[in-house]
């Protein structure tokens, strides 16, 4: 039985997120450019894309970029900037056919024009799309949406709109870039580093974390169907004992 095969489609997470990692390793490796990795990688975007949408997972959240990326080389910046608008342009028909819905979370503004122009293109036109929601995090990072989050509730206190007495887990949430979907149950790292960095924070407090030693450009379909299969086995227990939740 294939790896597929053996999950169990009643048990499928909604929300799975990926922090994509290796593709510079992987093309140094091969004696190429670090950007020759980015460029392989969209292979990988794509077969994780098609794979959540063939199960009916309802979010898959993909790291691309982070507020920290920023720092990276200017030549690798521009290049990936440049390898996002083509690939959304290539790639908003094969979003259309599998009915996904393309989003974003992160500081938008920071964003080159052409690939905000872009990004809010394809948003525009998947927007009715009801399968899977493919959310990219494009200079994202966890601790700036938490801080802006702070700044937004504190804003709405001002206003009169909220009571500080009313601020709880449930109404901060709300405030976040990632208001509208559930917590991600599985987050899946890439390239056998043991790290979170800086993505998410707030919404893995009760994820499974999955990591494996395969590159980014390398992840495929199988990887995949593995990572679930590997949650599926795990007890998930929010803080309660194993008898509470077998129940
Ligand atoms: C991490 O590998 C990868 C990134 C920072 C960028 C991810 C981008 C893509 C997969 C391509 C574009 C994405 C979309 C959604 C079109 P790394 O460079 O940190 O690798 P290293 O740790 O081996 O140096």
């Amino acid at each position: 039985m294939s790896v597929k095969e053996q999950l169990d489609k009643k048990k499928l997470p909604k929300h799975v997120a990926i922090i994509m990692d290796g593709n510079g390793r992987w093309a140094r490796k091969r004696g190429n450019a670090r950007v020759f990795g980015h460029q392989q990688g969209v292979k990988s975007v794509r077969e994780v894309t098609e794979a959540a949408a063939e199960l009916g997972l309802k979010f898959l959240t993909l790291y691309a970029f982070s507020t920290e990326n920023w720092s990276r080389p200017k030549t690798e910046v521009d290049a990936l900037m440049s390898l996002l608008v083509s690939t959304i342009s290539s790639e908003t028909k094969t979003l259309m056919d599998n009915n996904v819905k393309l989003k974003t979370i992160g500081c938008k503004e920071n964003l080159p024009g052409d690939v905000r122009d872009k990004l809010t293109a394809c948003m525009d036109q998947t927007k009715d799309n009801d399968g899977l929601t493919l959310v990219l995090a494009l200079s994202y990072s966890s601790r700036w949406e938490i801080v802006e989050g702070v700044k937004k509730i504190a804003s709405d206190v001002l206003d009169g709109k909220l009571n500080v007495d009313q601020v709880n887990a449930d109404i901060f949430s709300h405030y976040l870039e990632t208001s509208y979907m559930p917590d991600p149950e599985l987050l899946i790292r890439t390239s056998g580093e043991l790290r979170i960095s800086n993505f998410l924070l707030w919404q893995i407090a009760y994820s499974e974390l999955y990591f494996c030693n395969v590159l980014w450009p390398d992840f495929r379909k199988e990887h995949f169907f593995k990572a679930l299969l590997d949650f599926q086995g795990r007890e998930r227990r929010f803080g309660k004992i194993s008898d509470q939740v077998k129940k």
